[in-house]
């Protein structure tokens, strides 16, 4: 079992915890192979510009180069498993009273690894709607015999886009409105793989460190979070989380 006291404090926290809230971003799924945002050279801003790729304007400008570009993405996520960070984390949720899972991610790793409450702040790209947002909750099936691409809404006629938030647009409100109570209510939050500079997400961790939490961050670089946390573990979370879970269970083994 681990040494390291940082470790050991985050474990005897996390055991501890009757409302766990773990907020993850790209990073997490960093081990499954899916490429982060804002790492350089292999990060996706790195590669492709933003505003040409996750935005309404661009869409409408370029529904075909945008909808391929997903297709892509969706092709890099359908091939990828949930990594060690991910089922850690279900795992977590197994062996504590209450744990909400906050993520910035689209991939659905997370409800893949096994999590159960899982709230998508960045919406997800399994489920789609059309471009004016009227009609919603469609899934592939819903349009798998359409071979004009970018598929239309079966109800509308309008063009599909992915149910995502893209640069510029609100975040879904029942989202951010529980993943806020949770945040201001929890007692430790779990902060895995993200840069933290993305708002409204990023003020999750401040949320719960107003509210007395103890806020854990874990990543393998200093991030924006890494400030406002009480313990910084540094490390990838498919080797961090896996270690800090065999220290709860320890700790719950009295
Ligand atoms: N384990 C944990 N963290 C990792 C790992 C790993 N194996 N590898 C990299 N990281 C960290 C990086 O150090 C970085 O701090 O993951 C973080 C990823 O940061 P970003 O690429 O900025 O991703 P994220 O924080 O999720 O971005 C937020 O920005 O573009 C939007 O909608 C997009 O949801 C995304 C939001």
């Amino acid at each position: 079992m681990t040494q390291d006291p940082r470790m050991l404090s985050a474990a005897r926290a996390l055991a501890r915890s009757r409302r766990l809230v773990v907020f993850t971003g790209a990073g997490v799924s960093k081990e499954s192979g899916i490429a982060t945002f804002r790492e350089p050279e292999t990060g996706l801003w790195a590669q492709y510009d933003p505003m040409e790729l996750a935005t309404h304007e661009a869409y409408v400008r370029r529904p075909e180069f945008v909808w391929s570009w997903y297709e892509h993405r969706f092709g890099a996520v359908a091939a990828a498993s949930p990594n060690p960070a991910h089922t850690a984390i279900a795992e977590l949720e197994r062996l504590l009273p209450q744990v909400s899972v906050v993520t910035q991610n689209i991939d659905g790793l997370h409800q893949r690894a096994g999590s159960n409450d899982v709230i998508e702040l960045h919406g997800s790209m399994f489920r789609f709607k059309c471009l004016s947002g009227e009609h919603t909750g469609f899934v592939l099936d819903d349009f798998a015999d359409q071979d004009e691409k970018p598929p239309r809404c079966p109800q509308c006629g309008e063009l599909l886009r992915p149910d995502v938030v893209w640069f510029g647009e609100a975040l879904p409100a029942d989202a951010i409105d529980r993943a806020q109570a949770l945040c201001a209510d929890c007692d430790v939050l779990l902060v895995v793989g993200t840069s933290g500079v993305v708002y409204p997400a990023a003020a999750m961790p401040l949320l719960a460190a107003e509210a007395g939490a103890t806020v854990i961050d874990v990543n393998p670089e200093r991030d924006a979070i890494a400030a406002a946390a009480e313990l910084f573990l540094q490390g990838p979370g498919g080797e961090v989380l896996p270690e800090l879970v065999v220290a709860v269970r320890e700790h719950l083994a009295g």
